[in-house]
């Protein structure tokens, strides 16, 4: 056998260097190149039979009838609407998460439920002893579900297990960062190792018609730890997030080849586990009394599904010559900055004297730029003590003209507001009213700012 070379591979972004650099060439992350035997490629083409000897392909028209994917459901609903209507045969589904946040705990659920309607569902746990997944069921009181379970870090044993046997319904592999392929060398983890794990649990879900679910823990810059590369392997790539120490997490579909990619699943953590969470409005407001300065609600919108959430600012004066902190939690601080911006040049409002503090109650994160008009409210709302009426939401985009535009799904989000009980809109002018809400309709900031300042 041919001495093996040594190569260098970047664990963040998968590129391949002869020698070792403390930077990246490709993605520029410090640090991240580890060595790996090389040769990997040689080993992978005998065995995969890539080298001479192919078969004939059948080759078919673009109108040759082909069958929409069969799904079956698992019969938990934010989980099946999260993937498009439910789970593919054949199907592979990546669920990444930071760890902790509950991946265990939503598949096992979703194991449990399926095993529980007669579906053959496997369980493998590389992180943690069959005897600990089967506590943790008994913990989340689904001890007596069907579910098959092995501990095992080893795909070898893993695809042998159903070398001759029937394959079952779904196949869960937690987590992928723990499995070790005999096709190549290197430590579990290693990028190579994910792909090459991930690999044959794929061709195991084409070729036996299981649907293989890799959990995969996420680093600290959001990729799925080192398999950015896995991302195209798998036909569905689905995000498990939510802020720990918060009670809710949200699954959503980054990628989706049987569906859309809008959707989001709702759940809330609790004591006996995942528990779904079908009104997601309610939960994304703290609970309103009086209200109070530095509050706004604005309607977010979430795939096809409005969802309210309330926006706080703070404002602490400083003394004079600090330099003022500005903060954002759960929206981005460059937004932020650009609001503060448009409402000192063309509001006349002038933050510079004060530290600004923004949140999106709940561990809720938004990024859609409708929500521009809410978080000013906020702001000066908060800077000048004067609450934002309580029944109110707010939305509009801010230009850097301070012109308020409009923005997408604005029935839908009035819609879902006064189905709340919410009676009034702050709105961009030109909105269509809708039954049970007064609008009050804004061309520019400076017209906000009157409204709030009450001139
Ligand atoms: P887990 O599913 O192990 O996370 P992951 O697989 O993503 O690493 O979730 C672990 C966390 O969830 C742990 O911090 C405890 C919490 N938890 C609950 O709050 N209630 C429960 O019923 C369970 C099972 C876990
Ligand atoms: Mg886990």
């Amino acid at each position: 056998m041919a001495k093996l070379k040594s190569r260098y591979v970047c664990q963040a972004c998968g590129s391949v260097s002869s020698r070792w650099q403390g930077q990246c060439g490709d993605c520029s992350e410090w640090n991240t190149l580890v060595q790996e035997a090389a040769q990997v490629s040689n080993i992978f083409a005998a065995k995969h039979n890539l080298q001479g000897g192919g078969r004939r392909l059948q080759l078919v028209g673009l109108d040759s009838p082909a069958a929409l994917p069969e799904r079956f459901a698992s019969g938990i609903a934010e989980f099946d609407r999260a993937i498009g209507g439910g789970i593919v045969p054949g199907s592979a589904m990546l669920v990444g998460g930071d760890p902790g946040i509950g991946k265990s705990t939503l598949l096992l659920q979703v194991a449990a439920r399926l095993a529980s309607d007669g579906r053959d569902v496997v369980y493998v746990s590389g992180e943690e002893s069959a005897e600990q997944v089967r506590l943790r069921a008994v913990r989340l009181g689904l001890g007596t579900a069907p579910v098959r379970l092995a501990a095992s870090t080893s795909v070898r044993d893993i695809l042998t297990t159903f070398g001759d046997s029937a394959a079952p319904a779904m196949l869960v592999v937690d987590s992928i960062q723990t499995m070790h392929s005999d096709l190549i060398e290197g430590a579990p983890g290693t990028v190579s190792q994910v792909r090459a794990s991930a690999q044959e649990l794929v061709r195991f879900a084409k070729e036996r018609g299981s649907a293989v679910v890799l959990v995969g823990h996420v680093t600290k810059d959001g990729a799925i730890a080192g398999p950015r590369v896995l991302e195209h392997m798998v036909d569905t790539v689905l995000s498990f997030e939510g802020e720990r120490s918060h009670q809710y997490r949200i699954l959503r579909a980054m990628k989706n080849r049987f569906g859309g990619t809008d959707e989001i699943g709702v759940f809330a953590m609790e004591g006996h586990g995942l528990s779904e969470v079908p009104n997601p409005s309610a939960l994304f407001l703290t609970n309103r009394s009086e209200p109070v300065s530095g509050t706004s609600v604005f309607p977010a919108i979430e795939g096809s599904r409005p969802v309210l959430v309330e926006l706080q600012a703070l404002t602490v004066r400083l003394a004079s010559g600090a330099t003022p902190r500005r903060a954002a939690v759960g929206w981005d601080s460059g937004r932020l900055a650009m609001v503060l911006a448009v409402l000192e040049a063309r509001a006349g409002m002038s933050f510079a004297a004060a530290e600004v503090y923004l949140n999106v109650a709940g561990g809720y994160r938004l990024s859609d730029p409708a929500a521009d008009l809410a978080v000013a409210a906020a702001l000066i709302s908060a800077l000048a003590e004067r609450p934002v009426p309580g029944e109110c939401v707010v939305l509009g985009e801010i230009a850097l003209s301070g012109e308020i535009r409009p923005v997408a799904h604005l029935g839908l989000r009035l819609k879902e507001a006064a189905k709340l009980g919410f009676t009034s809109a702050w709105v961009p002018k030109g909105t269509t009213p809708v039954d049970g809400l007064r609008l009050s309709e804004f061309t520019n900031l400076r017209s906000l700012t009157e409204q709030l300042l009450g001139r």
